[in-house]
């Protein structure tokens, strides 16, 4: 089989927004304890942040970090983690204990180790309005203030000066706690911002979309929130996790053209709210959790599992061994999210460390890389300048799930330094596939190819483990450019089933 794929060096979607790139860690199962904080661990710093876990974040290179959830939030006293007394609470949310040894002061620390920015999430589930507020001031402002010398007290001089605000997680599901009608939250949310706008009118705001495409609010729910806060606030988030469900494989590596749509819609609805509204200002996407994840596994054997041993610190949840199907498709979703540049602003992997992760722990043992690792690695560093706006020719996939997709996903970006990237999927899980991209107006030639496939030996369900990470890109052989006065040509085959 071949792809044709075209495109034209001035035809761009958009430049690629470095926040595009971002991750997300909630106290959740391992994420923080025995994930990235464990001061007994041989490789933490005084501070008890896991070298080994660090040294393995930078190598990814997530741009931004929210924090601190996420579900988790929408229960959480942010003041409970911060000065000497730090209560022990229950975190309702996943049936845990939260001892609130690591917060944000600590979350402060790592992230700037991590070389991050912090997107902050307050909670307008159990609180609202004036905790918000207070959470800002106590990070924003200077000093002279209670709250203000209160974080000087607590050991940081300066002030934080976080920029990105999420309005609280998720409120559309009924599992949320503290969930709310979409006018209950839009009123809400938009009143939030305006007193946060009035503290640090420096912040951007995210307000809370839908939780995936699937939920029947989806579309209503971004109209009438917007119908509230569009005024008052810079993107509007939407969540999208995807897994494979009864062995049906095509659909799910289409995912990445679910994502797509999901962006389309969301694109159309705020556009239109804000046409109905006479606003003329822009307001993004924020893609703010999205990631595959084995949901029904969570739902028939984790939940259960969580609920049976009581209340517990840190217990393992929703740790998804990924496979190398697994890696593919995350490597479609970060295509999307490129191909969609003009309307995404932000998107974060959800989330880091152990919980649905790129990156696991053992407690007291190694760090180690998942197979999802790989294409967010490769993406973060490989993708900049602009996004190119191609179009595929060639065989199709009619899947279950989401249509008629091609049977090669692409994604490509041209950097400022001459460097350009391009990201493919081939969705052929049985055969290889040879693929010719024709590439007007500029001149390339090839400097590295490399492909992310079923390693020697294994299986598409071969995943990496703390003893073994078989899976990882490895050099792909017959990669070849030739360059004419109109622009470059690039040919080259992809195995089946291939990122
Ligand atoms: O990332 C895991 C959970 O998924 C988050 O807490 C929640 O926002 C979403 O439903």
């Amino acid at each position: 089989m071949t792809v044709h794929i075209e495109g034209d060096a001035g035809r761009v979607v958009g430049p690629v927004p470095r926040r595009l790139f971002g991750s997300f860690v909630e106290h959740m199962g391992r994420s923080v304890y025995t994930g990235l904080y464990e001061p007994d661990h041989s490789t933490s710093d005084d501070r008890g942040f896991r070298g080994d876990v660090l040294e393995l974040v930078r190598e990814l290179g997530p741009s931004v970090l929210r924090y601190p959830g996420g579900n988790f939030v929408s229960g959480y006293r942010w003041e409970d983690g911060v000065g000497p007394d730090r209560p022990v609470r229950l975190d309702p949310a996943w049936h845990s204990v939260e001892s609130n040894r690591f917060g944000l002061h600590e979350f402060a620390a790592w992230a700037e180790a991590a070389g991050a920015e912090v997107m902050y999430a307050v909670n307008l589930g159990t609180r609202g309005i004036q905790d918000a507020a207070d959470v800002l001031e106590y990070c924003n402002h200077p000093g002279g203030t209670e709250l203000s010398e209160r974080r000087r007290a607590n050991g940081a001089d300066r002030p934080f000066g976080f920029k990105l605000w999420c309005l609280g997680n998720e409120m559309d599901g009924p599992w949320q706690i503290g969930h709310k009608t979409a006018d209950e939250y839009g009123r809400l949310a938009a009143e939030t911002a305006r007193l946060m706008r009035m503290i640090d009118p420096a912040v951007e705001l995210v307000v809370a979309g839908s939780s995936h495409a699937d939920m029947p609010t989806f579309g209503s729910w971004e109209r009438t929130v917007l119908r509230h806060t569009a005024e008052l606030v810079d993107h509007i988030s939407l969540h999208a996790y995807y897994q494979e469900l009864h062995g049906d494989t095509d659909s799910y590596l289409a995912s990445g053209a679910a994502l797509d749509r999901f962006i389309g819609t969301t694109a159309g609805i705020i556009d239109e709210t804000l046409t109905e509204l006479g606003l003329d200002k822009k307001i993004g996407i924020s893609v703010d959790e999205w990631n595959v994840w084995d949901l029904r596994r969570w739902n028939e054997v984790d939940q259960a599992r969580l609920a049976e041993g009581g209340w517990r610190e840190h217990p393992r949840i929703i740790e998804d061994d990924y496979t190398v199907t697994d890696a593919v498709v995350v490597g479609s979703l970060l295509s999307s999210l490129l191909r969609n540049v003009d309307r995404v602003t932000m998107a974060n992997q959800a989330q880091l460390v152990n919980v649905i992760a790129p990156i696991r722990t053992e407690p007291g043992g190694p760090a180690w890389r998942q197979t999802t690792f790989h294409p967010f690695q490769r993406v973060a560093a490989l993708a900049s300048g602009v996004s190119l706006r191609l179009s595929v020719e060639g065989d199709r996939i009619r899947t279950a799930q989401h249509g008629e997709v091609d049977l090669v996903d692409v994604a490509a970006t041209a950097g400022e330094s001459g460097r350009g990237a391009v990201f493919l999927t081939n969705r052929a899980t049985a055969s290889p596939t040879e693929v010719r991209i024709r590439l007007r107006g500029a001149r390339y030639g090839v400097y590295a190819a490399e492909t992310l496939t079923t390693p020697e030996g294994g299986t598409r369900h071969t995943t990496n483990t703390a003893a073994a990470q078989p899976v990882r890109p490895v050099p792909l052989p017959g990669a070849a450019a030739t360059s004419d006065p109109g622009g470059t040509t690039i040919t080259v085959t992809l195995p089946p089933l291939s990122w």
